[in-house]
C-alpha cells in the first residue's frame, strides 16, 4: 500500500514537474532500450537479436502510454543520438518491421520532432 502511494507520489510530481529536463522518459531510458540493436542498425549484422526486438517492444509499449511531451523527447532522443551513434537511418525504420512488433510503432530518426 505504501508503495502503490509512492508511485503515485512519483507519478503527480513528474506531472506537475513537466519539463523537458524533468520528463518521465529520459534519453538514457530510450538508448538502454535500443542498445541491443546497435550491431543491426550499424550493418554489421543482418540478424536481430531477441534482446533487441524485447527493446523495441518495451519502447513501443512506453511511446504509446507517453504524453505527447515525452513522445517528442523519444523522438529527439534519436535525432541526438544519430549525431554521435553512426547508425543507418534506414536500419533503424526497419526495426518495428523487421523483429517484427505486435504494435505498429514507427521510428524516425530522421523525423521532423517538432510535429506532434
Ligand atoms: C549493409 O551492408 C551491406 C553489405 O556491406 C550492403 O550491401 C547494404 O547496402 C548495407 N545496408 C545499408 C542499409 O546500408
Amino acid at each position: 500500500m505504501r508503495c502503490t502511494l509512492w508511485v503515485v507520489t512519483l507519478v503527480v510530481l513528474a506531472l506537475i514537474t513537466t519539463s523537458p529536463t524533468n520528463a518521465f522518459i529520459d534519453c538514457n531510458d530510450v538508448i538502454g532500450r535500443i542498445l541491443e540493436c546497435s550491431r543491426f542498425v550499424m550493418n554489421q549484422t543482418n540478424t536481430l537479436s531477441k534482446e533487441c526486438c524485447d527493446g523495441v517492444e518495451d519502447l513501443a509499449r512506453v511511446s504509446e502510454a507517453a504524453s505527447q511531451m515525452d513522445r517528442q523527447l523519444i523522438c529527439d532522443c534519436f535525432w541526438r543520438l544519430a549525431r554521435f551513434w553512426p547508425f543507418d537511418s534506414d536500419l533503424v525504420r526497419d526495426l518495428p518491421d523487421m523483429c517484427p512488433l505486435k504494435s505498429d510503432f514507427a521510428i524516425d530518426p530522421d523525423a521532423d520532432c517538432t510535429q506532434p
